[in-house]
This record gives structure tokens, sequence and C-alpha cells, in this order.
């Protein structure tokens, strides 16, 4: 504390002054002295001081009236005044006008080593109070700058915002609220959330995030109508600090997003892609007619080459075929309309007429195409739907198979589940890669396949299917040696238990 503190020693005294200069600078602390008040207020004006000694009587300005300079000038700088017996009123005097201290001659250097540490620790705690005083001006500048920034954005934003406290009243919300809402009239924070929401769903949401029922992280999505409109509604819990718990949910935020246009645009595509679909079945049913017409010789026999190229044709045909009643399926899936009509399925029956129909595709690829079914109960589906389940899964397996493989079908009835495993022993499917084939028109690259035309709707339509009957699919692979597709339907229930 006393390394690099500067004394300015005042007196007109040069003895005096010399011995406390030296006895000062003993003890380390810098000192700088001047003999009368004049020559004190120049040092002052060009030196960092960090405390005076002061005499009161001396020529040219006396002490005084330095003291007084020194107070408007330099009022951080603590004033100690050395005074004689004669001038201790004086001394009084000049501590009513900002003297931090005085000590009278003569007196132990201990004494007055003493009061210059005391008269630098009361400076110092001073310049820290300001230096905190400074901050928390500048903190609550900022803060306020902050706040008045945020509510800007808020107010402009096109999203709906709201934030509700512990007992799911509103506390934040933003003009885009009200109006995406559609409720009208002024509304002061805070108020109940139930003036504005009317969807039970989201007040559900809200009550089970505030409930702490939800991951710190993690974010609750969900659509609602709103008159005319379907609002996406993003909630989340606001954490805040908590007696028991560090941090603890004090309240939900909500943002509103207007998805209607989104829906529109997504409908608008999905009638585009059934119409068109539907449009190219026609003529294309006609053209493959025609050609099975000049394959089967009915107008006249044909050349070999020219049966080739007819076969090819079909083929194609055939290929186009697919890949329209497949996005008439998705289309359909989207729509939710894919389960048309629901009857028992004996879907042992199934696996074998699929098993006997896909059994010269394998037997071209040179692969051992069995089955095995066991224990099996009928399941209550539409039959198409099922075989459409098979048909992709066996399909897939023959496909990405190396010629000279294995497939196998294992069905049998596990409790209420009916469980149908397709396995291969085909080019497997990368760990990182099964997340993916289940999306619309996801394929996986691999040299091998490449060959292998398709659009990647397959398995996105077994899936959607399959939960559409409230069952499960998995998948097991392992590249290079083969995969294993697992799926689960619900059996009937047995007479007197009602269907599914
Ligand atoms: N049994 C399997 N073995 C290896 N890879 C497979 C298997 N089944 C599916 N895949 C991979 O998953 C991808 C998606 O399969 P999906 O059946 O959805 O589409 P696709 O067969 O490419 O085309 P399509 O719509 O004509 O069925 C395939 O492209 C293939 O890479
Ligand atoms: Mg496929």
């Amino acid at each position: 504390m006393i390394q690099g503190t500067t004394i300015l020693l005042v007196d007109d005294e040069t003895r005096f002054r010399e011995a406390c200069k030296r006895l000062l600078k003993a003890r380390g602390f810098e000192v700088m002295d001047a003999d009368n008040g004049r020559a004190a207020l120049d040092i002052l004006s060009e030196n960092p001081i960090d405390l005076i000694l002061l005499d009161l009587k001396m020529p040219v300005m006396g002490g005084e009236e330095c003291l007084k300079a020194t107070r408007s000038s330099h009022p951080d700088v603590p004033v100690v005044v050395i005074t004689g017996h004669g001038t201790l009123d004086a001394a009084v005097e000049c501590m009513k006008k900002g003297a931090y201290d005085f000590i009278t001659k003569p007196f132990e250097f201990d004494q007055l080593l003493l009061t210059i540490e005391r008269a630098i620790e009361r400076r110092n705690l001073e310049q820290e109070k300001r230096r905190y005083q400074e901050e928390t001006v500048r903190n609550l500048i900022d803060l306020n700058t902050e706040k008045k920034r945020l509510e800007t954005i808020i107010s402009c934003m096109a999203n709906g915002l709201m934030v509700t406290n512990r007992n799911l009243e509103v506390i934040l919300h933003n003009p885009a609220l009200l109006r995406l809402l559609e409720v009208q009239g002024d509304f002061t924070d805070p108020f109940p959330v139930l003036q504005i929401i009317r969807d039970e769903t989201l007040i559900e949401t809200l009550k089970i995030i505030q409930r702490g029922e939800v991951p710190e992280k993690e974010v609750f999505s969900q659509e609602i109508r709103v008159g005319n409109k379907i609002l996406r509604a993003i909630s989340a819990p606001t954490l805040g600090p908590d007696r028991n718990v560090f941090w603890a949910v004090v309240g939900t935020v909500t943002v509103l997003e207007d998805v209607t246009a989104f829906k529109r645009l997504d409908q608008m595509k999905s009638d585009f892609l059934n119409m068109v679909a539907h449009e190219l079945r026609s003529p294309l049913v006609s053209i493959r007619q025609l050609n099975s017409v000049l394959l089967e010789g009915l107008v006249g026999s044909l050349q070999e080459k020219q049966q080739d190229y007819v076969k090819r044709t079909v083929n194609k045909i055939d290929a186009l075929l697919a890949l329209i009643n497949d996005l008439l399926d998705v289309a359909r899936l989207e729509a939710g309309r894919l389960v048309r009509q629901q009857v028992a399925v004996d879907i042992g029956k199934m696996i074998e007429d699929m098993v006997a129909f896909m059994e010269p595709r394998a037997r071209e690829q040179n692969i051992a195409l069995t089955c095995s079914l066991k224990n099996l109960k009928p399941i209550l589906a539409d039959p198409r739907n099922v075989e459409e389940v098979l048909n992709n899964l066996l399909s897939n397996a023959i496909n990405y198979s190396p010629d000279g493989g294995s497939v196998t079908v294992r069905a049998q009835g596990v409790d209420e589940f009916v469980e149908i495993k397709v396995s291969d022993t085909g080019v497997g499917i990368p760990a990182e890669e099964i997340p993916k084939i289940f999306e619309k028109f996801y394929r996986v690259k691999h040299p091998k396949t490449r060959h292998i035309t398709g659009t990647g709707l397959g398995l996105a339509l077994v899936k959607g299917i399959v939960e559409a009957y409230h069952g499960s699919i998995g998948v097991e692979s392992t590249p290079g040696k083969g995969t294993v597709f697992t799926v689960l339907l619900p059996a009937m229930k047995t007479e007197g238990s009602g269907g599914i």
C-alpha cells in the first residue's frame, strides 16, 4: 500500500521538511516537498499526489488558502494539517473545510505514520466506492439500453410472443400475439392466460411445462387453430432462482407463428402431385395393355428383336406405374386416407403368395427365397396395405442382395402381435444411414447398388402404413453381411374382445 504512494510535504521549516522527508522515504514513500502553498499547488497540478501534509503558517500562501484551493481542484487527495499549539483553532477550522485530520507539532513519527496510513486507506476506500458507483450506473444504463432494444425487437416481431409466470398469468406479450390470436382490447400485464388463449391443448402444454415435466432444454411444438389460421406454437420453460434448488421453472415462454400459408402450399403441392399421378396413370395403363396385346401376338406375331424391344418397353412402363402408385400412396398416407377397408387378413397366406410372386425375380438373381410361419393370428387391415409392406420389404431384400444370397421371411405370433422378419444376406446399411432410410426419397449411395433403380419411397410408405395400424418397424444391419427388417403389427383381437 505504501509502495508507490506519493506524499506532498508542504512546510516552510527546511530542517523539519528534510527530517520528515528522510523518515518517510525510509518507510518506502515517494516524497515531494514545497515551502509554501503556492509552490505546493504548482507541484500538485503537474504530479500525481496521493496525500498532502500541510503546514498552516507559511509565507507567500498559507495552509488554509492552499487547502481551499486543493478542495476544489483535487477533492480526492486527503490533506493532513500539521500545526503548532498556537494554531490549533485554525486546524479545527481546516477540518471543517475538508482536511482529513490534523497533527500537532511536536509529534512522534509513528503517530504521523498512523495518520498517513489511515488517510490513504480512507482515500482508497472512497475511490473504490466511487468506482463501484460508476460501474453500477454504467451497468444500469447498459441494462436499460438492452431492455429498450429488446422491447423494440419484441414489439416489431411478426411472431407472437407470450411469457407467463408461475400462476399462468401473462407477464409479457407483444402486439403480434393479440393479432394472431384474434383478440381485441387492452391487456395490461399481468393477466390470466385464459383471457386470450382458448386452445385447451396449448393450455395443457403450458401446465405440463409449469409442473417441470419437460426437460430444461426441450421445447414443445404444436399446431393450434385460430379462426381460419393455423398457428405453430413453440413453448419452453423459463428458469429462475429458487429457494430450494438453484434454478427452477418460474414460467413459460411461447412463440406463435402463422403457418397457414405453408400449410396451404403443402396441400397444393400434394393435390398437384396427386392430380399429375392420376392423369399419368390412365394413359400409361392403356399403353401397357396395348403393348401386352403386341407381346401376346394378338395382332400378328413379332420378330425376336421386336419382342425384345416391346418387353423392355413394358418393363419401363411397369417401373413408371410403380412410381406413380407409390406417389399416390404417399399422398393418401399424408391425407390419412391410406386405410380404406379393414378385413381379417390371413397374413400367413399373404406371405406365401407374395413369396411365390417374388420367386421368379429371386431365381433370376440366384437368390434362395424361403419363408417360415408359426403360430399366426389374422390381422385386421386393408389387404392392399399389408401387400405393400411385404412387397417393399421383399423387393428391397432381393434388390440389395448380390447374386447368390438368401432372403428369408419369418412370421410368428408374439403375444397380441404378429412379428414379421425379412432377412437378407445383402450389402447391408451403414449405421449412420439407418435413421434416414425411412425418409421420403432417401436412397443410400453404395457402389454395389448404384445400378438399382428406385425412388426411395418404399420404406417411407412401409413405415407410414405400419404406424397407421399402431405397429412398429425396426432394422438391424451389418454392412457387407446383411439386413433384418422387423415389423410388428397388432393381431386381430379374438371373438368378444372387439376389433382394433
Ligand atoms: N434390405 C436392404 N438392404 C440394404 N439396403 C437397403 C435395404 N432396404 C433398403 N435399403 C436402402 O434403403 C434405401 C431406401 O429404401 P426404399 O425402399 O425406401 O427406397 P428404394 O428401394 O431406393 O426405392 P423404391 O421407392 O423403389 O422402393 C434404399 O435405397 C437402400 O439404399
Ligand atoms: Mg424399395
